[in-house]
This record gives structure tokens, sequence and C-alpha cells, in this order.
């Protein structure tokens, strides 16, 4: 018990549910937007932009001006940022040095490392298509997904078992564009119980029934349970991500004059020194000299590795 006590979450409880991303808010479909189109097109049209501006009759510095203008505020604001006389906007919400995510258990607490099993959902989405996202009937595919993800994410009892998601793109070799969601469930019966919910099922029927139409829309899944004890992860100087985007409701939270306020607590925790240093101590194999024997005989190279960024002194 000593040992858990000094493993403490590094952010304050939040009073909210946190969300990693959300689909077709403003931030969400800016990305996808800039996601949709390549470096060509973005520069073709600034190129014709700037063509029409010199058609004007205005005089040529006017043409001129407005793109050179931007570039070189743009080339200063970089100079300021690299020179520290400004702040640098990519350090928001980075977590300093060496983290790791802890989840937490059914009731928020923490009841000891690597003690939680979790499921990883890998979900991808892509449009084979020249028109990219705004292909025919791609908006009803984001509609499903948008329910979907809403559903979830507007769960505030966490009862469903899912702990959040995050997105990445990626361009295909072909230039195509996908979505890939990562979503951590409290295992693969959640994942399932959700698989055949109602509105799983109806996305699917629409999904079955226009298959024929669509062979362009490309949908693929991957889904892995990991067993406590059986995964492990560090953040150095990273934002929250992935699992360690993901957030636990505390049950029986704060009493704020007779009202119980819910509270919302991230996993990361100090993985520089302490109980979290090394990766078996992460995956609670402290005490369980024989497993990891087992697995790595005599030259336990994680031991090593886990002192990057951190103090051999535990
Ligand atoms: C991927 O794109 C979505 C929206 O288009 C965005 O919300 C998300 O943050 C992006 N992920 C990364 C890792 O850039």
């Amino acid at each position: 018990m000593a040992a858990n006590m000094e493993v403490k979450p590094i952010l304050p409880p939040f009073a909210t549910k946190q969300s990693d991303i959300r689909l077709f808010s403003p931030e969400f479909n800016k990305t996808a937007l800039r996601n949709n189109m390549n470096l060509r097109t973005i520069l073709l049209i600034g190129a014709s932009l700037q063509a029409i501006i010199g058609l004007l009759p205005i005089p040529r510095i006017y043409v001129a001006l407005p793109a050179i203008l931007m570039l070189t505020a743009k080339i200063i604001d970089t100079a300021l940022v690299t020179f520290n006389y400004k702040a640098n906007p990519y350090l928001k919400n980075m977590m300093p040095k060496k983290t790791t995510a802890q989840p937490l258990d059914r009731n928020g607490d923490f009841s000891g490392a690597g003690k939680q099993k979790i499921a990883v959902l890998i979900l991808g989405v892509k449009s084979n298509h020249p028109l990219g996202f705004f292909a025919p009937d791609f908006d009803k595919v984001g509609g499903y997904l948008k329910k979907m993800s809403d559903l979830l994410e507007n769960d505030q009892t966490q009862e469903s078992g899912f702990l959040g998601q995050s997105c990445l793109n990626k361009t295909d070799k072909n230039g195509a564009n996908e979505f890939i969601f990562i979503s951590y469930w409290r295992g693969l019966e959640d994942v399932h119980r959700f698989a055949h919910g109602e509105l799983h099922r109806e996305a699917w029927r629409w999904w079955e029934s226009t298959l024929k139409q669509h062979n362009y829309i490309g949908f693929m899944h991957e889904v892995y349970e990991a067993p406590a004890s059986s995964y492990e992860g560090v953040y150095i100087n990273f934002q929250p991500s992935l699992l360690g985007a993901t957030t636990y409701l505390k049950k029986d939270g704060k009493m704020v004059g007779g009202e119980v306020k819910p509270e919302w607590i991230s996993p990361l925790v100090d993985a520089n020194k302490g109980p979290m240093r090394t990766s078996n101590n992460r995956r609670g194999l402290k005490d369980r000299k024989d497993i990891v024997d087992e697995m790595f005989g005599e030259r336990n190279a994680y031991e090593a590795v886990g002192t990057i960024g951190g103090s051999k002194a535990a």
C-alpha cells in the first residue's frame, strides 16, 4: 500500500469528462479539410488566388504585398519562438519529462500498478475516391461515426466501459486519406456489447445494404485485449495522447454542499523516479521475479531503458 501512495495523478481531477477528439468540432474539421488535400492542391489554390489578384486593376504593389507580408510575419514569428522571445505554442499541454499511464479501476481508484486489463479497438475509415471525404455518401459514414462517438463520449457514467479515444491521420501509399481511431475500453466484452448495440447495428445494416455502390469507402478494425501486467507505456515530453488521454470517473466523488460532484481522473503519473520508473514496475511485476526472469533471463534490458530521463535511484 505504501508504494501506491506515491503514485499520484500528475493532473488535477477534472469536473467534466475529457475527450481527446470530438468528431466534426471546428478543430476536427479544420484538420480533416487540410488532410483531404495534398500539398500540390493547396499550393495551386494559393497560386490561383494570387493570379486572380494580379488580374485586378490595382497597383502592382498591392498584388505583391499580401503574400509577402504574411510570409514575413510567419518567418518572424518562427524566429521569435525559436530564439525564445516568444512562448512556444507547441509546448501547450505538454507533460514535461517522463510520464506513464496507469488505468484506474471501476471506482476510479488506483488499485496498483498494471492491475487493470485493457482492450484496444483500432478503427480505420478511408475514402479511396478522388474527392476524398467529399465523395458521395461519405457524409453518411461520418454521420454514423459521429453518432456512435457522441454516444460514447457523452456517457457520463462510464458504464459502457469506453475510456477514451484518439484519432491519427494517415495518407496511404496511393495518396488517399484515412482516419484511424484508437479507443480504449475496460475489456473486449465492452467492445462487443457496443458493437451489438442498437446504433452500431443500424450503421452496419446501412453499410451492408449499400456495399455495392461504395467500393471506394473503406473500413477496417482490429481489436485486442491486454491482460493485466501485459502492457505499459511511457510518454516523454508529450501531450496526453492515446492511453494517456483516457479519463476515469471517480465514484463517490467529492461532497460539495451536500452534492456529490463528479471527478474525472487522468491516468498519467510520474515515471521519472519512484515506483513507476521501470517497465517491470509499471506492469506491476515488482514482486514477480519469476515472470521477469522467465521473460528476460539474466539480461533484463528494459531495466536499463527505464533509466532514460530519470535517475537510477528509485
Ligand atoms: C487527425 O485528424 C482529426 C480531425 O481531422 C483531428 O481531430 C486529430 O487531432 C488528428 N490527429 C492527429 C494526431 O493529428
